[in-house]
């Protein structure tokens, strides 16, 4: 018989500073009674899972403690955040052979434990990581899941909000692909409550719509390489989109949401793992929405598929 899912229960393997500031957000949002903390270093997690209990005086009970591949089993959303970060200058693509040997140890781990929920990889490179645990894993595409570029359209939209006066969430927009050097922005549909965002643009008097853009793809794309050369990792931005697209999930929400997910055939991509628009629900991915762009973004969608298919390419599998 299959393993019930326990909807209350999340498992996050890697408690480095993104799974332990993971942790911590999502301890205070409520979702779950219990959290499993998995790390190869032991003491990291039980002094991870330590510290944060100790705020649950002020948030609400939940079991969280350090445990091992048994203990997440039955988990609802198993979150792999395992691995190696960058160091100042390098991409998330020179990680990759790195974090792939330690995705070998942790997926098959879940794997043969007929893991029941998601698997949400964080992981640098993450399209690519999230690729290597779907074929590692034998899992069904819904359930394996990048966090993606809802990092990166939240960058856009912090940044946009920013240049623009209004509060972020009132800010359309969103960014695609890779994530990472090869991400697309995509300001053909982007909007501030339904006014085209370069219209918006005039009416708070911003006229120079080329430099704007140019200069505000670039700031997002460099968002992460600025914050790891002033203290050495990113950890605050991708903890809080990990708890959305874990709302996502328990709640059966179905946002649309940038996760990185593995394509069929939208926009003519196949066979590979990026960041497309899709409805998040607990299935996972419940559908993947062909979000109109315009012939030059779809030109460099293309172009990131190929980047990171060529990776693909060259792992031994
Ligand atoms: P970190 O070095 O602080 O933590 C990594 C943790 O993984 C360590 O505690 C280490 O002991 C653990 N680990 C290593 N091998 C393991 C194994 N086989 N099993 C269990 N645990 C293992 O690194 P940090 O800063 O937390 O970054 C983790 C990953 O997240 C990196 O690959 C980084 O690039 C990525 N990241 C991804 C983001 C995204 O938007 N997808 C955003 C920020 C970071
Ligand atoms: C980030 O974008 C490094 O992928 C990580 O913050």
């Amino acid at each position: 018989m299959a393993r019930a899912v326990d909807n209350r229960k999340v498992a996050i393997i890697g408690c480095g500073f993104v799974g332990s500031a993971t942790a911590f957000a999502l301890m205070q949002s409520g979702l779950f009674t219990e959290m499993v903390l998995v790390d190869v270093d032991r003491e990291r997690a039980e002094g991870e899972a330590l510290d944060i209990a100790h705020g649950m005086p002020f948030a609400g009970p939940m079991n969280i403690y350090a445990g091992d591949y048994d203990d997440v089993a039955d988990a609802a959303i198993v979150i792999v955040t395992a691995g190696a970060n960058q160091q100042p200058g390098e991409t998330r693509l020179d990680l990759v052979h790195k974090n792939v040997r330690i995705f070998k140890s942790i997926v098959p781990e879940i794997a043969r434990r007929d893991f029941p929920g998601i698997l949400l990889v964080v992981s640098n490179p993450v399209d690519i990581l999230t690729h290597v645990a779907l074929k590692l894993s034998g899992l069904p595409e819904n359930r394996v899941i990048g966090s993606g570029t809802v990092l990166d359209t939240a960058r856009f939209k912090y940044i946009l909000g920013e240049h623009l006066g209004v509060d972020p969430r009132n800010v359309h927009a969103r960014i695609i692909g890779e994530h990472g050097d090869s991400e697309i922005a995509v300001w053909s549909t982007a909007n501030v409550s339904g006014i085209p965002v370069n219209d918006f643009c005039e009416l708070r008097g911003h006229f120079e719509h080329e430099e704007a853009m140019e200069r505000i793809a670039e700031d997002v794309k460099n968002s992460a390489y600025e914050i790891i050369a002033k203290k050495k990792a990113t950890y605050y931005g991708i903890a809080m989109s990990v708890k959305r697209i874990c709302e996502a999930i328990v709640r059966d929400e179905k946002p649309i949401l940038p996760v990185s997910n593995y394509q069929h055939g939208v926009h003519g991509l196949h066979d590979v793992v990026l960041s497309m628009p899709a409805v998040v629900g607990k299935d996972g991915i419940e559908y993947q929405v062909p979000a109109p762009l315009s012939e030059g973004e779809l030109a460099r969608l293309h172009e990131s598929a190929d980047a990171l298919k060529k990776v693909m390419a060259e792992l031994d599998l």
